[in-house]
């Protein structure tokens, strides 16, 4: 049987009379990339934000190696094996990539050596070491996405949830940063990831899950997912005519 580390079950989360996730579900194998795709503003930030502890859900299970972590605080999820990146990356604009870095590994120890090490190896993984000692706020947008995986990969997930890391790049840095997130998961990280390029979302991920407006419309293998009729409506508007599109 499959190792399943997530699952959220019946997710719903309402921001006064709008319902921005819906008794939307996610399963995550251990060892996969988990797509987590939706037009903009399905509810895919606020999945998972109710997913690591940053909101409370209204109702709905999730639960992380066969324990419910509702209600419980980003920081205790954390500790349990659970790190998410943000869409909006501000890294300390003062401190250098490795001090930024450094402030993911003070997670697991309160040693300033043993986390400046972990550090330097998350760096190494990310192949970004040559920048430790540059200060963060000098960073273009892919440098700050880089650094926003290693301080999330410094905090040594089991399961990491990433929330567009590749948006903003240039093709040439996007496909760095894919490269880097294979590396990851060879390393035993799960990966959840919310990305827009489709492209990028096709030749990484193992299994795919399409929310819009907050409920699930579809989930399955990334070719499922690219012959599914229901996606491609969601994406292109309710008057989509398959055959005018596909023709
Ligand atoms: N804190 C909040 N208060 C009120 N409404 C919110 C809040 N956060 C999100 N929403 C609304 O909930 C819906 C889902 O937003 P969310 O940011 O989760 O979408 P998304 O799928 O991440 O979109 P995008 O692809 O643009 O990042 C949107 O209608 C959004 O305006
Ligand atoms: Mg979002």
């Amino acid at each position: 049987m499959a190792d399943i580390l997530l699952e959220a079950n019946g997710v719903t989360k309402r921001f006064g009379g709008l319902v921005a996730v819906n008794q939307a579900s996610i399963t995550v194998e251990k060892g996969k990339i988990t797509g987590l795709i939706g037009p903009n503003g399905a509810g895919k930030t606020t999945f998972f934000n109710l997913i690591s502890g940053f909101m409370n859900p209204d109702e709905g299970d999730i639960i992380y190696k066969g324990q419910r972590i509702n209600g419980m605080r980003p920081s205790n999820i954390c500790k349990l094996g659970m790190t998410r990146t943000f869409q909006i990356v501000k890294p300390f604009p003062e401190l250098s990539v490795l001090e930024n870095v450094m402030i993911g590994a003070f997670n697991n120890t309160a040693n300033t050596a043993r986390a400046r090490q972990k550090a330097l190896d998350v760096l190494e993984l990310v192949e970004y070491s040559e920048f430790a000692s540059i200060s963060a706020g000098a960073l273009p947008v892919a440098g700050r996405k880089r650094v926003e995986v290693a301080k999330a990969l410094a905090t040594e997930p089991e399961l990491l949830l990433l929330d567009e890391v590749l948006a903003g790049l240039t093709p040439t840095e996007m496909w760095g940063m894919i490269e880097v997130l294979g590396k990851v998961r060879d390393a035993g990280i799960s990966i959840v990831i919310v990305e827009h390029v489709m492209a990028v979302i096709m030749s990484l991920c193992d299994h795919i899950v399409v929310i819009n407006n907050g409920e699930n419309i579809a989930s399955g293998s990334p070719q499922e997912i690219s012959d599914n009729p229901a996606v491609l409506e969601a994406y292109l508007g309710a008057d989509f005519n398959a055959n005018e599109v596909m023709g």
